[in-house]
């Protein structure tokens, strides 16, 4: 004899009780209650059983599926409870889970730190484009096409007369354009050459210093760049100016600093010099000036352009340049 609904229901109740997961619940409830299920197939054939007895089976066919319904839904129901997600309730008792505060990259402080101590003696500050015309970042700067210089910066073309800077010295050009001497001016930002090794990145942060006036001499710029390494180093630290040559300075010079390190004695950081290469500087070359319209017979003036990293990693003791841009949280968080 087939089995009775109870028989039926009873039978179905054990296996949702023994069931232990989702998809063995899900297979129970396809067993008994889908369309070719067994709860369904009885309902089919109450047709075949005499018309007196119809109504009473239909009837109990039903309730035994809503029954097995909510029991499946119930059991699904009590496993997500019990699941690792429910079991982590709020514990207001616990210490609470602060969020990171942020910091200024150490780039950033160190260029605001310069640009500080530049203010103060009465520099202003002035910014220029990234992507630059050849222009402004050679042909203005004293750097002809095809002359041998160029070869000191070699950069990205952006195409043939566009290309990303490769030092902060064009803005030196634009602010002259547009300002008449005396000028006092520092130019903060990023730089581009194509360079990478542990003491080079392809872009990198200058600071560029210009000052234009009558009577601006040498002496003047030596001044402000002692003054300068006081304020950024220490007292202690010294300076000399070694002979070099850039196009847009005449003479140029490059500016050393006593070794942060072993304070002259000598280490590996100095190669055993005693001195550190920070900046490179000169008097701004007439060919610049007559660019910009200036009257070179009255005018004179300086430039420098430091490198930003440099600086930083002389003031921290930092041996790898690459390290700035790692997003290293256990390097980024020490500043
Ligand atoms: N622009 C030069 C460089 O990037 C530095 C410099 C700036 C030298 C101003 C002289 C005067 O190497």
């Amino acid at each position: 004899m087939e089995k009775t609904i109870d028989q039926i229901c009873a039978d179905a109740l054990k296996e949702i009780e023994t069931a232990k997961s989702k998809d063995s619940l899900n297979a129970v409830s396809l067993k008994y209650l889908s369309r070719k299920g067994i709860v369904t197939q009885f309902l089919r054939s109450i047709s075949k059983l005499p018309p007196e007895e119809r109504p009473k089976a239909g009837e109990r066919a039903n309730e035994t599926k809503r029954l097995l319904e909510k029991a499946v839904e119930d059991a699904i129901n009590s496993l997500d409870a019990r699941s690792p997600a429910a079991d982590s309730f709020i514990d207001v008792s616990l210490p609470g889970r602060s969020a990171l505060p942020g910091s200024l990259h150490p780039i950033t402080q160190i260029t605001r730190q310069i640009c500080d101590i530049f203010t103060r003696m009465g520099f202003d500050i002035a910014e220029g484009p990234e992507v630059e015309s050849d222009y402004y970042n050679f042909e203005a700067l004293n750097i002809p096409k095809y002359h041998p210089a160029r070869d000191m910066q070699d950069t990205f073309y952006v195409s043939d007369n566009i290309v990303l800077r490769t030092h902060t010295s064009p803005i030196q050009v634009r602010v002259m354009e547009k300002r008449k001497p005396p000028l006092k001016v520092i130019a903060p930002g990023k730089v581009y050459r194509s360079d990478s090794d542990i003491t080079h990145t392809p872009m990198f942060h200058q600071v560029e210093g210009l000052m234009v006036g009558e009577n601006i001499s040498f002496g003047n710029l030596k001044g402000i760049l002692s003054n300068f390494v006081h304020l950024m180093f220490d007292e202690k630290t010294s300076l000399r100016f070694r002979p070099s040559f850039f196009p847009f300075t005449e003479p140029s010079a490059e500016v050393d600093i006593l070794c942060v390190m072993c304070r002259g004695k000598g280490c590996r950081v100095c190669s055993h010099t005693g001195w550190l290469e920070v900046l490179g500087a000169g008097m701004v070359h007439p060919a610049v000036f007559e660019n910009v319209g200036y009257d070179t017979s009255r005018i004179t003036g300086f430039a420098f352009g430091m490198g930003v990293e440099r600086i930083t990693m002389l003031k921290y003791g930092i041996d790898d340049i690459r390290k700035f841009f790692e997003n290293d949280f256990r390097f980024l968080r020490q500043f």
